[in-house]
């Protein structure tokens, strides 16, 4: 008989259930109730068979030769609660190590969203550099705040490859970020100051509001143009603008639960998202809009660039089809406050934990600054090319605290994918990758718990590593298409900044506050108690504050 005859419709029981549930004496407590236990049992049923979760049912982690390992979870949720409580890398990569072939992939469902997780360079390569995963599965939080027309969660396409070259080619270009240098030195050195201030009235320092307040005014100087008077009491605008940047990162960083089980908004949402997502909104366009205003005023909406011109500039002078629609400038533009701003200050903030920790790295780093810069002064980019130390701290520091532990952004497969280990990873599957797990792996990384710059410094027998998306033992900006466009620009600031902060002052523990390296993990991996030192300033350095 021709198969095609043959009929495939399997949902034909439905059209009897009129006729079972008009019946009487069959409509009664007792038959609801055995259909409720039928169907929660079949539930569970398919659960209990289900490698990685319900979310991986009907054997989808098995589609590739090999099978992706995974923990089952809990019905209904999957791995949720794990997921939602203290510090998913280091959950994660305690399940992977447990389950044979985990590290390498392992599946878990996240309420009804299949995830993979590789703990393992060979296999995170594969996944972020495929070109099928070159999407990213968006959180209701970034869609409100209005992300999914920035780069950051723009789909893969014509829009976010026009996006990316434009903010490579201005932005994160080489002779941009060499001619906005002088904004991060006068950004520094007004940092320094308050230091130095602080530490005479309180004999302490809290570093982390100076790291932050740098931070972003050096990203609203490169991106708008403007700074602020950090001191000034009665500054509204800055004002309304930390508490803005502050509400988005909590909106964007908080676990939200109706994210991966949607018809929980209707009952539970402790952070009120959508709420506080749709008050933020308005004030955001508000401000930028202002600002790209006062620019129009001043330079019209195009002309000619100059090299250390600001991107609200840039965006401006495009024309024809790259020209952005008002909505889409302001998404991009306030996108590139968020990710600017907490990554290099959290990043700082670590490197100074560290060395305050580890006094000896601290002596031969300022011993590296007095041989190559001596104290003539001012510290430049230049300079931070001649001191390899420098560079292998910070390598360190991204090796030990990677900001994000987990990338921060995972990413979508569009199709399936078959992974050189066998295992095939099916379309519509989030994929993140451990880099925590794999930068503390002792397969990959000698004493991988031990703080040693000297691992990187090939004058000491260490590797000289390109943490820039070239080498998976260590990618803390990512890899692949999609990997971190402001990874150069992070970079040369952190090092300016941690050379000058160590050239100026020796950092000592405070003692009423010894330095803690508790991790919260929010939208980037946080000291948990925020650092405090001592910051004695260096009698021989003659550098004008
Ligand atoms: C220490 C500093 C930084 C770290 C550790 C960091 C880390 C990351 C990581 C892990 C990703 C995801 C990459 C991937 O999926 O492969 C990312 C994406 C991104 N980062 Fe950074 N970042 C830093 C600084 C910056 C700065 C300064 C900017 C801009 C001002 C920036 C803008 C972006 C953008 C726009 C994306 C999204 C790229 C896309 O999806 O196409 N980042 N970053």
């Amino acid at each position: 008989m021709d198969s095609s005859l043959v009929s495939k419709d399997t949902s034909w029981w439905v059209f009897t259930l009129p006729a079972f549930l008009g019946t009487q004496n069959l409509c009664d407590g007792f038959l609801l109730f055995s259909l409720f236990v039928a169907f929660v049992s079949a539930g569970l049923l398919t659960w209990a068979f289900a490698v990685g979760g319900i979310a991986w049912k009907s054997g989808r982690n098995s589609r590739g030769r090999v099978s992706i390992p995974g923990p089952r979870g809990l019905p209904v949720f999957g791995s949720l609660f794990t997921m939602s409580r203290g510090l998913a890398h280091r959950t994660l990569a305690k399940l992977a190590s447990t389950r044979a072939g985990a590290t390498q992939l392992m599946a878990f469902s996240l309420g009804s969203t299949p995830v993979v997780v590789s703990s393992e360079p060979q296999i995170a390569r594969e996944i972020l550099t495929s070109p099928h995963f070159a999407d990213r599965p968006i959180k209701e939080s970034a869609r409100e705040l209005m992300f999914s027309r920035a780069i950051g969660f723009a789909p893969n396409g014509t829009y976010w490859r026009l996006l990316r070259r434009i903010s490579s080619s201005h932005l994160f270009a080489p002779k941009r970020i060499a001619a906005h240098e002088e904004g991060r030195q006068v950004d520094c050195n007004v940092m320094l100051s308050a230091i130095l201030e602080e530490q005479r009235s309180s004999g302490v320092v809290g570093l982390r509001k100076h790291l932050q307040g740098a931070a972003l005014n050096n990203i609203m100087g490169s991106v708008f143009g403007k700074r602020y008077d950090l001191a000034a009491k009665n500054n509204e605008e800055l004002s309304e603008l930390k508490e803005m940047v502050q509400e988005g990162f909590e909106l964007l960083g908080a676990f939200n639960w109706s994210d991966f089980l949607p018809w929980l908004s209707y009952f539970y949402d402790p952070f009120h998202i959508k709420e506080r997502c749709s008050a933020l909104v308005p004030r955001v366009r508000k401000l930028v809009r202002g600002i790209i205003e006062e620019h129009k005023l001043v330079h019209g909406e195009s002309g000619k660039l100059s090299d250390n011109a600001d991107f609200v500039d840039v965006l401006l002078s495009l024309d024809g089809e790259e020209k952005l629609v008002e909505n889409d400038m302001i998404a991009v533009l306030w996108e590139m406050i968020f990710r600017g701003t907490d990554t290099t200050a959290l990043l700082t903030e670590w490197v100074m934990a560290e060395l305050v920790l580890n006094p000896d790295v601290q002596a031969k780093l300022q011993n590296e600054l007095d041989m190559v810069v001596g104290n003539k002064g001012t510290i430049t980019d230049a300079d931070v090319a001649k001191l390899p130390y420098l560079q292998a701290v910070v390598k360190e520091t991204l090796r030990v605290h990677p900001p994000g532990p987990l990338l921060s952004w995972a990413r979508l497969s569009t199709e399936d994918v078959q992974l050189s280990n066998g295992m095939l990873v099916p379309a519509n599957t989030t994929a993140m990758v451990n880099m925590w797990a794999i930068t503390h792996d002792s397969n990959v990384w000698e004493e991988p718990l031990a703080f040693k710059p000297e691992r990187f410094l090939e004058s000491a027998g260490g590797v000289n590593v390109d943490v820039r998306g070239n080498d998976l033992r260590l990618a803390p900006f990512g890899a692949g298409r999609r990997v971190c466009p402001g990874k150069n620009l992070g970079l040369v600031t952190v090092n300016l900044w941690v050379a000058k902060l160590v050239q100026q002052f020796k950092w000592v523990a405070d003692q009423k506050n010894p330095v803690d390296l508790s991790e919260l993990l929010k939208l980037s991996c946080e000291m948990k108690n925020p650092l405090s030192a001592v910051a004695l300033p260096r009698d021989n350095v003659v550098v004008a504050l």
